[in-house]
């Protein structure tokens, strides 16, 4: 059973909490509630909304959650069964994804961490970076750079859809969709 109230959260802005919301939202045909402005509504339409301010529902939903913590966020928080954190491995990103893990630790018992946009030949150089993330004791789960993600947005497909599609792109979109499939296997675990 995947969890019900699945929340993307970083206050650091652009680390992926739309484009996985939006596709991790469509694959599993929940809602998609954000309070942060990009084309879900668009792409998703009748099951994606933008709000002013959200509130908790006690049904299946995904939230893309901007970026500041107050109080409808905590009780967002406080209703999700899992809270994603995805972050780029740049130095302020992660200075700003180990702040938001310890201020919304308190709120939700499983959160875990996306390090997004990984490139394999560059994982060295973040060596420490990734050293800092480990030590929150969330489980990790790495994601790479690929223009799906874009393509994901940009045609409305999800990550699945896109990979689906034929043989070619089978190959095209092989291991992101291995990325992506332990995101989702993580979401299913609940
Ligand atoms: N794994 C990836 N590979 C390539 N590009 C990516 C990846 N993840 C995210 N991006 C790109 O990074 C940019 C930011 O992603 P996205 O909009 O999902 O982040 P966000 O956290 O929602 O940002 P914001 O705080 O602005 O709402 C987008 O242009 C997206 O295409
Ligand atoms: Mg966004």
């Amino acid at each position: 059973m995947a969890y019900k109230v699945i929340t993307f959260f970083n206050k650091k802005g652009g680390t992926g909490k739309t484009s996985f919301s939006f596709s991790v939202a469509k694959d599993l045909n929940y809602p998609l509630l954000s309070n942060d402005d990009s084309v879900i509504e668009e792409i998703y339409p009748n099951k994606a909304k933008i709000l002013d301010e959200l509130e908790t529902i006690d049904h299946d939903v995904v939230y893309d959650l901007g970026g500041f913590i107050d109080t409808d966020a905590i009780k967002i928080f406080k209703s999700s069964d899992i809270i994603i954190v995805p972050t780029t491995l740049d130095i302020n990103s992660i200075k700003r994804t180990i702040n938001s893990v310890m201020e919304i630790n308190s709120f939700c018992n499983k959160i875990i961490i996306i390090i997004n946009r990984v490139k394999k030949d560059k994982l060295n150089k973040y060596r420490q970076s990734i050293e800092a993330l480990k030590g929150l004791g969330k489980p990790l789960l790495y994601i790479r750079e690929s223009e799906a993600i874009t393509n994901s947005i940009h045609l409305g497909k999800t990550i699945t859809e896109l990979y689906s599609k034929n043989n070619f792109t089978k190959n095209q979109y092989k291991g992101i969709y291995q990325d992506y499939q332990e995101l989702l296997e993580a979401i299913k675990e609940g």
